[in-house]
C-alpha cells in the first residue's frame, strides 16, 4: 500500500450532472487506500479563504448517501464570476491554506480554466495535482468527453422532442437555445439525436435564408412544424456576438441569439409562426445519465491510482475508449476544443438533412 495520504477533493467552474459521482468514485479509491479525502466547499474559496471551509468525506457519509447519484456538486463551485485577486496572492493563500490543513495532494474537478489556474496555485507548494475534466460544453482538449456533457444532451434532447410534440399540435417552428458557449458539440449532438430540422452552431456559418429554405422544403414536404437548435454562441446574420456583456474574468456572456433568429425569420418568412425557449441552466442539472456516472467511476478512480504512483500536474482523459492521463502543460496549450466541421458528428446531421449552416462542399 502507497504511504498514506490525505487529499482534497474540489469542484471549480460550473457545476453539471456527474460531479457528486466523481467525489465518490475518489473517496472509495481514497478510503480503500486507507487514505483521508476532504472535500474542500465551494472551489478553491475553501482552502484561500480563513477559516478553511471543509468536512472529512468517508464512504459512510459520502459514497453510501444518495449523493452520488444526484447532480449539483455537494461541496458547491466556484462562480468565474467572483473576482479574485492576483495570482501571487492567491498562490500565496493557497500554499498557506494547503499546509494548514496538511494536504498531501489536489483533485480539481473542473474545466481546464480552472485546472490551469490551481496548478498555477500549486508550484508554490509541494502538493501533489491531478485534474478531473468537467463540462457541458465538452470543450475540454484532448479528452473526448468530459463529465456532465452527456446528461446535458440528454436534457437538451428531451426538450427537442417536448418541443416537437408541441410544435406538431400548433404548425409551428420552434427554437430552442442551447449553452456551450463558443463551442456547438452541445447543440449538434442534441439535434442529430433529437432528430432537429436545422442545427446552428459557432463554428460553422449560417444564413437566415437557408433556414428558411429548410422550411420551405419541410412546408412542401407537406410537414407543417419543424424544431431548430441553436447554440447560445452564434452571431447574428452580420458576424456580430448580440452582447458585449462579459463576466468578471473577461470571458462573454451569452444568450438571446434564439429571440434574434425568431424576429428575423418571422419577418421574412410567415408560412411558420415562430416562437423561442432558452434551456438556461437546467441543462446543468439534469438527472446524471450512466455514462456520465461511469466516467465518474473511471476518471475518480484514475486520480488516485495516479497520486499513488506519484504522478503530478496531470489531467485524467478519455481517449480512443481507454482512461488515461495528460500533461496539464499540454492541455493548457491544446486552448478550447470546438466542434470540427467534418466530424462524423456534423456529418451525420447532413446524412439526416439537417440544415447545419453553409458547409462548402
Ligand atoms: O461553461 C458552462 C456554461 O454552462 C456555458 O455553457 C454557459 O455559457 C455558461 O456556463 C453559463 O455561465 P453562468 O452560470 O455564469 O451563467
Amino acid at each position: 500500500m502507497s504511504a498514506k495520504k490525505r487529499i482534497g477533493i474540489l469542484t471549480s467552474g460550473g457545476d453539471c450532472a456527474g460531479l457528486n459521482a466523481v467525489i465518490s468514485a475518489v473517496v472509495e479509491a481514497a478510503s480503500k487506500r486507507g487514505w483521508e479525502v476532504l472535500g474542500i466547499h465551494k472551489g478553491t474559496d475553501g482552502i484561500t479563504e480563513t477559516p478553511h471551509s471543509y468536512e472529512v468525506l468517508t464512504v459512510h457519509n459520502f459514497s453510501d448517501s444518495p449523493w452520488p447519484r444526484l447532480s449539483g456538486s455537494y461541496l458547491g463551485s466556484l462562480n468565474k464570476g467572483v473576482k479574485m485577486e492576483s495570482l501571487e496572492e492567491m498562490s500565496r493563500r493557497f500554499a498557506i491554506g494547503v499546509k494548514e490543513l496538511g494536504l498531501d495532494a489536489v483533485i480539481v474537478v473542473g474545466g481546464d480554466g480552472s485546472m490551469n489556474i490551481v496548478s498555477n496555485y500549486c508550484k508554490g507548494s509541494t502538493v501533489q495535482f491531478i485534474g478531473i475534466p468537467k463540462t457541458i460544453d465538452n470543450d475540454t482538449p484532448i479528452t473526448e468527453f468530459s463529465v456532465g456533457f452527456q446528461s446535458a444532451v440528454q436534457v437538451c434532447t428531451t426538450a427537442i422532442d417536448s418541443l416537437e410534440l408541441t410544435a406538431r399540435s400548433h404548425n409551428r417552428a420552434l427554437i430552442v437555445e442551447v449553452m456551450g458557449r463558443d463551442a456547438g458539440h452541445l447543440a449538434m449532438h442534441s439535434a442529430v439525436a433529437g432528430q432537429a430540422d436545422v442545427c446552428l452552431v459557432p463554428e460553422i456559418p449560417y444564413t437566415i435564408d437557408g433556414v428558411i429554405n429548410k422550411l420551405k422544403e419541410i412546408k412542401a414536404s407537406g410537414r407543417d412544424h419543424a424544431v431548430i437548435v441553436v447554440s447560445e454562441g452564434i452571431k447574428t446574420e452580420d458576424g456580430s456576438h448580440l452582447s458585449n456583456k462579459k463576466n468578471l474574468v473577461g470571458e462573454a456572456v451569452y444568450g438571446g441569439i434564439g429571440q434574434y433568429l425568431c424576429t428575423e425569420i418571422s419577418n421574412r418568412y410567415k408560412e411558420f409562426q415562430i416562437r423561442t425557449t432558452t434551456l438556461g441552466h437546467i441543462q446543468r442539472s439534469g438527472v446524471p445519465v450512466a455514462f456520465d456516472r461511469l466516467l465518474g467511476g473511471l476518471y475518480g478512480a484514475k486520480a488516485v491510482e495516479l497520486l499513488a504512483d506519484g504522478e503530478d500536474n496531470k489531467m485524467v482523459a478519455w481517449i480512443d475508449g481507454h482512461v488515461t492521463a495528460v500533461p496539464l502543460s499540454e492541455v493548457v496549450k491544446a486552448g478550447t476544443t470546438l466542434l470540427n466541421p467534418q466530424s462524423d458528428v456534423v456529418m451525420a446531421a447532413r446524412e439526416l438533412n439537417i440544415y447545419v449552416g453553409e458547409i462548402e462542399k
